[in-house]
């Protein structure tokens, strides 16, 4: 008790607050998320992401080029194909815009980068939704069907991970199925394991036109009041064969990253989502926030809190600020 306690004695200097810090970020543990499209422009920007653009394939390798000079060497791609049918071919066509990006990378960079490919519906149906319909409802084992064919084309493509984020039930197994029949026993999956149905997925549907056309993803996606079915989703996953768990988003779901950490032994991963970015983005721009600071102290409550990994869109800026000494001002 006081007055033999004083906490501050170790708050003096930053070296003395350095040498008990708890929590340190370091660039590899991030993974940056990249769009890529169809399109022959090379690379177009993304209004609500500011900073963030479009990538076509060929312009691709620049920001994967940037992004490992400063020690971000994990990558997820999205793709934005060309265009869309009721059955999302382009998510699983072996000359679909991922499969392409991914040869790409490989070529350029041979094994160096992580490369994970994001797997879901979304981005390549007409109606936005992440499986695929019998009459008004999504099919859910017609879907994991269309996610197995997907997984493995990208895994011919080069791809290290996978990452189902369809919220279909039993997609885990369905892809750990069809990797393995495939001879892709190698490739790992990152499961989207506690997904919520969230409001701060805005900005990325823009970027990716992903919005669904009618409806909303309450069907497949979780409740955000729901903690306890969270632990439920990532046991299930645990149990289908997922090497890595991640919980979305993060900032709104530390408790659930917190919970999946003290229950579970697996890696595990947390996505700083789109609208997580965007509206730190747009405090700043308006003067109302400090960039550096608020993005120091978001990813370290995300890792705080117990994620191994974040993905993250201000991977880049981040490693920039952890490397210039940005960050140790706030130490
Ligand atoms: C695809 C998918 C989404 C995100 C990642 N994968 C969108 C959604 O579920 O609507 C969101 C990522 C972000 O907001 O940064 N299903």
């Amino acid at each position: 008790m006081f007055p033999v306690h004083r906490l501050r004695r170790l708050r003096r200097t930053s070296t003395l607050r350095s040498m008990v810090q708890e929590t340190r970020l370091h660039p590899s543990r991030w993974v940056l998320p990249l769009f890529v499209h169809e399109d022959p422009s090379p690379k177009t920007p993304i209004p609500s992401m500011p900073g963030h653009f479009r990538w076509s394939v060929d312009s691709l390798p620049e920001i994967v080029e940037t992004a490992l000079e400063r020690g971000v060497k994990a990558f997820i791609l999205f793709g934005i194909p060309a265009s869309k049918d009721d059955t999302g071919t382009g998510a699983y066509m072996e000359n679909g815009v991922v499969p392409l990006a991914l040869r790409r990378l490989r070529r350029y960079f041979d094994v160096q980068p992580v490369l994970l490919a994001d797997v879901c519906m979304c981005e390549y149906t007409t109606h936005g939704h992440c499986g695929i319909f019998d009459g008004d409802s999504v099919d859910n084992d017609a879907t994991l069907k269309l996610l197995g064919k997907a997984a493995v084309a990208y895994a011919e493509a080069g791809a290290d991970m996978v990452a189902p984020s369809a919220m279909m039930d039993g997609q885990v197994q369905a892809i750990r199925n069809a990797l393995d029949e495939a001879k892709f026993s190698n490739v790992a999956i990152m499961a989207y394991a506690a997904k919520y149905a969230s409001c701060f997925y805005g900005p990325f549907r823009d970027a990716a036109g992903s919005t669904p056309a009618f409806g909303d993803r309450r069907g497949y996606q979780m409740a955000p009041p729901n903690a306890q079915e969270a632990l439920t989703e990532i046991a299930l996953d645990v149990a289908e064969g997922a090497d890595i768990l991640m919980v979305k988003p993060a900032l709104p779901y530390l408790d659930i990253i917190h919970a999946a950490r003290k229950t579970m032994s697996l890696p595990l991963a947390a996505y700083q989502v789109s609208g997580e970015f965007s509206m730190i983005k747009a405090a700043c721009e308006k003067g109302w926030l400090e960039e550096p600071r608020a993005v120091y102290e978001t990813l370290t409550a995300i890792h705080r809190a117990g994620a191994d990994m974040v993905l993250t869109y201000f991977a880049i800026q981040a490693a920039q600020w952890l490397n210039d000494g940005t960050f140790d001002r706030f130490a």
